[in-house]
């Protein structure tokens, strides 16, 4: 037939291969696909429209099978003049958020919710959130859930501006510092790890002075001290599904959309503690 016949090539768009998040998620899509004998091409795209249309454009020439997009950028317009009319299939996961196709999704409002609160409970009402100032959907919804659990206390998270990465999280504890928050929700692992190295230079200490909630369940967060109180995605796992929902759509070009919504939970560690 005509798969047999191809390729068997996925192409897999993502945002950041710097980030543990992105490689255990193509781990599990490498995983599966090898199941049914295809091969990842693997593409980052730096949150750029332009790289994430020529990619796609690249990716149909060769005659990739499918696309797994989880980079944000791309728009319904490259998706329904390039992808549509050569029939290839995608799955959209994570930061892409359009919703015309088969997708892979977290229940990332209740992610938000459970770090708020495990906050709540711990005492904390003085409270930030770090993240990026154009923020995805995905992350615009951790925030949305975790504002809405202080809400019901009457309290409102004040927000410091970061991006994704231990850098800028490092570069954003002076003004974590400033506010004099209690504790502070930064919106990935990276972000986290970043923040409590930059607390730590600025002599002061996570969990007693502030605590620092993370979100992902990177692998390198239980491995730094103190270890990294935060949000677990399953991301092998959404990985193994992506794939797994893009080959059965390469098989089945005309079965109806499907979307996944896969869980999240607590993972407490020692970057959070009780309120003095
Ligand atoms: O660490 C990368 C972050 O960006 C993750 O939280 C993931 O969900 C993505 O959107």
């Amino acid at each position: 037939n005509l798969v047999s016949q191809s390729t068997r090539t996925i192409g897999v768009l993502v945002p950041d291969l710097s980030n543990a998040f992105f490689t255990s998620f193509i781990r599990g899509i490498q995983t599966r696909a090898k199941v049914d004998q295809f091969v990842p091409l693997i593409l980052e795209t730096n949150r750029n429209e332009e790289l994430e249309r020529d990619y796609v454009q690249e990716l149909v020439q060769r005659t990739a099978n499918g696309i797994i997009i989880s980079s944000a950028a791309i728009t319904s317009d490259t998706i329904d003049n390039l992808l549509k009319p050569n029939h290839i299939p995608y799955i959209l996961f994570d930061q892409n958020t359009l919703t015309s196709g088969d997708r892979v999704d977290i229940n990332e409002h209740e992610g938000g919710r459970l770090a708020a609160q495990h906050l709540i409970e711990l005492g904390h009402r003085q409270v930030a959130i770090m993240m990026p100032k154009q923020a995805t959907l995905n992350i615009q919804a951790r925030y949305t859930g975790f504002c809405a659990e202080f809400q019901k206390i009457g309290e409102l998270p004040k927000t410091v501006l970061s991006d994704m990465t231990p850098q800028a999280g490092y570069s954003a504890a002076d003004t974590v510092r400033k506010l004099g928050v209690s504790a502070v929700f930064a919106i990935n692992d990276e972000m986290a790890i970043g923040l409590m190295k930059g607390l730590k230079d600025a002599k002061v200490s996570v969990p007693e002075q502030v605590s620092v909630i993370g979100y992902d369940d990177v692998e390198m967060g239980a491995y730094v001290t103190p270890m990294l109180t935060t949000i677990h995605q399953p991301i092998y796992e959404m990985g193994v599904e992506a794939a797994k929902l893009l080959v059965d759509r390469i098989h089945q070009p005309d079965a109806p959309y499907e979307s996944l919504m896969l869980p999240v939970s607590l993972v407490v560690r020692q970057s959070t503690r009780r309120r003095e």
